[in-house]
């Protein structure tokens, strides 16, 4: 019988451990759907949802919660919550926290990410999430190739983490190997998850080799690509999805949960929610394989203009990041 990508558990650098299947929470289309999304996840065997203030639906997933523990379908410390603290707010992360707590109706998440490590300016509500000038250009409050302050937001959420009880682990999102190498020799406490996109079409082995040398466990976001789901057209994920009688969002939820990364995928439909749980065990050449496709062809799917200066590779559009070391 094929395992269940339910069951996995993930151990973090700190010893707490993740479920290695998380729901993403971006709303597909009406962010009120994402409640029925959390629900049917939960009752399905899920135990990780991954949101975010900047999604606007933690109120959905925050319903959902509660009517999850009023049916006593499951309790708080089953299950797995991240939320993540937006680049507008980064002067703020304990207040964007507490609003984020107290729209899940939460006292604690089990992750909080600095969502990227970019600093735009925000008000002391971290309001506009996009600030833009008359041009349309983002408005920064520090440079996002020379700027530091995004080490400052991290040193925030490590004081979250030392001085409350409102979050369990902390970690990083969207940090290239750039940004890690200049975030860690000033930091006490490792992130325990960088959650970047990822997939068998962007390879960045040496992101995914460094941070997962220096203890900090990748989560893939967009795991098929994002909308329309370019990634499950792969002829290699259609073969295999057939030679192991799954999915072909099983076997790209595999490709990550194999190797010890999480896998976030979302989706409006109910039905593929619920049948996206099983694990294959697709081997080591198949794995190998898979990352082959991207080495030969690497896409990016998740091309955010907040992203240029970072220093990620073949980020569409970015004209600010250099060849950094
Ligand atoms: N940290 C970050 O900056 C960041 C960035 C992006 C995402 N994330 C997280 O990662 C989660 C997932 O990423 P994502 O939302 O970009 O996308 P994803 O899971 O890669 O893709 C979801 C899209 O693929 C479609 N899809 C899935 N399976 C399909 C199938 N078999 N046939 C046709 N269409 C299919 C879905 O349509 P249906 O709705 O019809 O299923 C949906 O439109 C997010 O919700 C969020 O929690 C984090």
């Amino acid at each position: 019988m094929t395992q269940l990508a339910t069951s996995v558990k993930l151990t973090l650098n700190n010893g707490k451990t993740i479920p290695a299947l998380g729901l993403g929470t971006v709303p597909s289309d009406d962010p009120s759907d994402v409640k029925d999304q959390v629900i049917t996840a939960i009752k399905a065997g899920y135990r990780h949802i991954d949101t975010a203030w900047y999604y606007g639906t933690e109120k959905y997933v925050g319903e959902a919660l509660k009517e999850l523990f009023d049916e006593g379908v499951v309790k708080r410390e089953d299950l797995f919550i991240t939320t993540k603290v937006w680049p507008s707010f980064w002067h703020s992360p304990e207040k964007s926290l507490d609003i984020s707590l107290a729209t899940l109706g939460l006292d604690y998440v089990d992750l909080f990410l600095q969502h990227w490590p970019v600093a735009l300016h925000g008000d002391e509500n971290g309001l506009p999430a996009q600030p833009r000038d008359k041009d349309g250009n983002l408005i920064y409050d520090d440079d996002p190739v020379s700027g530091t302050k995004f080490i400052d937001a991290y040193h925030s959420l490590e004081q979250i983490l030392d001085n409350t009880t409102k979050v369990k682990s902390i970690g990083v999102s969207n940090y290239s190997l750039h940004k890690l190498k200049q975030l860690l020799p000033k930091v006490k406490h490792i992130p325990v998850i960088n959650q970047i996109e990822y997939h068998p079409q962007l390879p960045q082995q040496d992101l995914v080799d460094y941070a997962e040398k220096n203890g900090i466990q990748i989560s893939a976001y967009s795991p098929v690509g994002s909308n329309g789901a370019p990634v499950l057209k792969l002829p290699l994920i259609q073969e295999l999805a057939t030679k192991y009688d799954v999915t072909v969002n099983e076997v790209a939820n595999a490709y990550h949960i194999l190797q010890g990364r999480s896998s976030l995928p979302r989706s409006s439909n109910l039905e593929r929610i619920k049948t996206i749980v099983r694990l294959p065990s697709l081997t080591k050449e198949e794995l190998a394989s898979l990352y082959q496709v991207g080495v030969e062809n690497p896409t990016r799917y998740i091309n955010d203009e907040w992203g240029y200066g970072l220093g990620f590779k073949w980020w569409e559009g970015d004209t600010l990041s250099k060849d950094f070391d």
